[in-house]
């Protein structure tokens, strides 16, 4: 095996983050230094109860946990349980976890981190970017030490899926999402233009449910989060692969295609709060030229491209490794 990939998942644990971690630790190609809990699908005591739980199922309760943050940088937060559950696993009743999370909250976890594997270490966020605005808040340069920061989050060319503008990590917390996307870290933004595409459905999985002795804990687990996620609210029973996806763009990079884009995240809309505006820099040269005859557009500003944003993806080649690696 060559190089193992240094990550850290950065979770609002919830069904599809809880995915993420059981096929983070079942991935040979992965080296997973920790996970940080922040709130959003439901509150940050619960996110780390259910991370440190997910962990100890897979058999990795060597793997240390970092409680972060308890709410947006400056909204009030709200949580999903509606969606993930009451305590965000769906109605899969996990044992409480025996280990604990680290004394050293999550931000400082991530400065640290980042300073020992300078330029070596992953970050897949996957729930409010809280957690990362704030550690860059105490490290302006913790972007730009990460080897790559991959994020699910944001619908640039897709509609949103909390409102019509925004998608629910980034309306959670759509200061801290613009903060990170400007932070200079080397971003792949995995947002809903290919989660949305990447859906396994209840049909696929649901022969495993009559012999459920026959799995092991963490691939029950999994068959108990996606029960509850697809029939109660799948599309056709179906459950979109959100944040799955985002640790497989980092582990398999040419699961999807990419285009470079300027990402800005709106913070001041009323309908639009947490609406992730994506443009190219063809897009921004024509407001430029058209600028003769109206003021609106005549002001200069740099084209920053500061995301690859994910486009494309090959949905199948991911769900079928998913299904494998989780046992399914
Ligand atoms: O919009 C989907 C994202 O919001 C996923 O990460 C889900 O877990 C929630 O956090
Ligand atoms: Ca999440």
């Amino acid at each position: 095996m060559t190089d193992r990939l240094k990550i850290i998942l950065d979770v609002d644990t919830g069904a599809d983050d809880a995915l993420a971690i059981l096929l983070a630790a079942r991935s040979p190609e992965v080296e997973l230094l920790g996970c940080t809990s922040v709130a959003g699908n439901v509150t940050v005591d619960q996110t780390t109860l259910n991370t440190l739980a997910v962990l100890e199922i897979a058999g990795r309760k060597e793997v240390p946990v970092a409680r972060g943050a308890t709410h947006p940088l400056v909204r009030r937060l709200s949580t999903a349980t509606f969606f993930h559950g009451p305590k965000g696993l769906g109605s899969a009743e996990v044992p409480l976890p025996t280990g604990q999370p680290l004394a050293q909250p999550a931000p400082a976890f991530l400065v640290e981190m980042a300073n020992k594997y300078q330029s070596e270490l992953i970050l897949v966020a996957t729930g409010p970017l809280t957690n990362v605005a704030l550690a860059l808040l105490i490290d302006p340069d913790f972007g730009r030490k990460l080897k790559k920061l991959v994020i699910m989050g944001g619908a640039v060319r897709a509609p949103g899926n909390i409102t019509p503008a925004a998608e629910a990590n980034f309306y959670n917390d759509p200061e801290a999402a613009q903060a990170v996307l400007q932070s200079g870290a080397k971003i792949t933004l995995v947002g809903l233009d290919v989660t949305d595409r990447t859906i396994l459905y209840w049909s696929e999985i649901a022969h495993l449910d009559e012999k459920p002795a026959e799995l092991d804990p963490a691939s029950r687990l999994a068959l108990d989060i996606l029960r509850f996620y697809t029939l109660t609210h799948g599309e056709n029973g179906g459950a979109h692969l959100h944040d799955p996806l985002a640790l497989g763009v980092a582990i398999w990079p040419d699961l999807v295609q990419t285009e470079r884009m300027q990402v800005e995240v709106e913070t001041a809309g009323k309908l639009t709060r947490g609406l992730s505006l994506g443009f190219n820099r063809k897009a921004r040269d024509k407001f430029v030229d058209m600028g003769d005859y109206d003021d609106a557009v005549a002001v200069e500003f740099d084209y920053v491209a500061n995301a690859d944003v994910c486009l494309q993806v090959d949905a199948p080649r991911f769900i079928k490794v998913f299904r494998e690696r989780l046992g399914l």
